[in-house]
């Protein structure tokens, strides 16, 4: 077995992007940054760079996505590498092959990088373990660990904003237990520096050890975001939840949905994210997810800034450099 895989190299240099734990502060700055340049891009007149123009990008997808898959897909293109999509219903993973076999076949297909996304916790560690050297991992999220482009895609729609990160509070709302985008967030939140942040969630759809993650508990909807910047709406998680953890749905909305009335409890100027799919009707009202204060169309916009600035670093283009 190959040992744990380094995130970046001995200068500093990004090459997995496997999770936010580890990360400094102004490394994170740094992603952002660049994002904001490739955000850009869309006004321009030609929206394609050839920074990974002669690379091959694989997308490798053994869990179903629609904003996470499009947008790393859309990335790689403006950014001219060449995109193969690994569609496990019609590979022969179903067939029985390993992970593994999977891996080395597409690699002797001499892909220059993987973006994995599967139920397994663990699965893009896995692989990073395991892949050639000068070959990159970017993980799109893996069962209850981690999404780290989801978290920096956030971090930069709470950025774009509100500015400085200090002085913020910030509220993750609903299944934290089974979220691996509110264990990123969380992180980066913290790494970056905000005043506070709060889980707010039924005692069931917590995680025992929530307080060593450096996070405030609520377990009542309206308490939790009293006077916030920021309320981060999640999904439940059923696919993930081992037995009945809660009430149906139409109960869960009556204590924990998001309505026009209870944002009033927030900052006037807050901001409502969710990293999407939206249940409407189940964690947040239609008037909510459509409304002023909702900035969750943005957030799959910015996803392809954030998603364009990891890559081009991963493959050793540095924020700012966006040739011509
Ligand atoms: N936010 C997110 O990961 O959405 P998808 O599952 O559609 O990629």
């Amino acid at each position: 077995m190959n040992g744990e895989p380094q995130q970046t190299d001995t200068q500093g240099k990004l090459r997995h992007f496997l999770s936010i734990e580890g990360f400094r502060r102004e490394q994170l700055v740094q992603i952002l940054d660049a994002a904001e340049s490739f955000a850009m891009l869309p006004g321009r007149q030609v929206k394609k760079v050839p920074l990974l123009r002669g690379k091959i990008i694989t997308n490798l997808f053994f869990e179903n996505s629609t904003r996470t898959r499009t947008t790393f897909e859309l990335a790689a293109k403006l950014l001219s590498a060449d995109v193969i999509n690994f569609n496990v219903n019609v590979s022969a993973t179903s067939k029985g092959e390993t992970l593994l076999d999977t891996l080395r076949n597409i690699e002797a297909m001499h892909s220059d990088m993987f973006v994995v996304r599967h139920h397994a916790s663990g699965a893009a560690h896995f692989i990073a373990q395991h892949v050639a050297p000068g070959v990159s991992v970017i993980n799109a999220g893996d069962g209850r660990h981690a999404h780290p482009t989801q978290a920096m895609l956030d971090m930069f729609t709470i950025r774009r904003h509100k500015g400085d990160f200090t002085p913020l509070r910030v509220a993750i709302v609903g299944d934290i237990q089974h979220s691996r985008v509110a264990r990123s967030q969380i992180m980066a939140l913290n790494i970056l520096g905000v005043s506070e942040v709060r889980v707010v969630a039924p005692r069931t759809l917590l995680p025992a050890d929530v307080r060593t993650l450096g996070v405030h508990v609520f377990h009542d909807l309206e308490q939790g975001i009293e006077d916030v910047d920021v309320i981060i709406m999640l999904r439940l998680q059923r696919e993930r939840m081992d037995n009945a953890l809660l009430p149906s749905a139409h109960e869960y909305f009556q204590l924990w949905g998001l309505t026009q009335e209870r944002l009033q409890r927030a900052r006037p100027d807050a901001i409502v994210m969710h990293p999407g799919p939206i249940n409407r009707g189940v964690e947040i009202t239609s008037e909510v997810a459509d409304g002023p204060q909702s900035v969750i169309l943005q957030q799959v916009s910015y996803g392809i800034a954030v998603r364009m600035a990891v890559m081009s670093m991963a493959m050793g283009n540095r924020s700012g450099d966006q040739g011509t």
